[in-house]
């Protein structure tokens, strides 16, 4: 995961669950003073995305293929953490049946790492169409108590990842369907 980006010292946003990465191509092309990185479990739309990039010549795009549950624990992906400045949670599976709840992106375990290894003032951000899946993300990130909430309201996007609230393909849908959005923004503080 050596040389992802032509700057690595710029700021680093990471998406979990990216898809076709579509989100990050919009977000890369206007913010060329971040980098960012996507992580999605569904091959054939990793290799898709990253042969755009080679085509496009973009230079602060990536993408990695897998399971972010195990990715992030990977010992080569320790230097990632050094200027990652926040993590966003797109619409991930609601796996709407009990029994996969164990295959949700968001675990506490997760959680935990995550918080073992991003810097102090890093930003979680959620978003989901499913109330009960939003208060299980809520519930779990804020059972660590190293992530405190911070209100949509109160927080000043111009300086974030997304300065111009770029939307996600299926948050595009969701808006179009008039079914509500769900979203969280968590700091950590220690
Ligand atoms: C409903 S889609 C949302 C896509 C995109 N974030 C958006 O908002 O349009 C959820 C995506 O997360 C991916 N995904 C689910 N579990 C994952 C995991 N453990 N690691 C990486 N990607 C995962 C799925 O393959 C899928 O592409």
């Amino acid at each position: 995961m050596i040389n992802m980006f032509n700057d690595s010292k710029l700021n680093l946003h990471l998406d979990i669950g990216c898809a076709s990465g579509d989100f990050l191509f919009d977000l890369a092309l206007i913010n060329t003073h971040w980098n960012y990185l996507g992580i999605e479990i569904r091959e054939r739309l990793v290799k898709t995305a990253k042969l755009k990039v080679k085509d496009r010549k973009i230079k602060n795009l990536y993408f990695v293929f897998g399971n972010a549950n195990n990715i992030l624990s990977d010992e080569q992906s320790k230097f990632v953490f050094e200027n990652l400045k926040s993590i966003s949670f797109n619409f991930p599976d609601p796996w709407f049946k009990k029994r996969h709840y164990k295959r949700r992106v968001i675990q506490q375990d997760f959680i935990n790492e995550l918080s073992n290894s991003l810097q102090k003032g890093s930003l979680i951000f959620i978003k989901t169409d499913v109330k009960d899946l939003f208060d299980y993300m809520d519930y779990t990130i804020l059972n660590n108590l190293n992530f405190k909430k911070i209100e949509k309201k109160d927080f000043n996007f111009s300086e974030s990842f997304n300065p111009n609230k770029v939307q996600t393909n299926r948050e595009k849908y969701v808006i179009i369907n008039k079914l509500d959005v769900f979203e969280g923004i968590y700091i950590k503080n220690d």
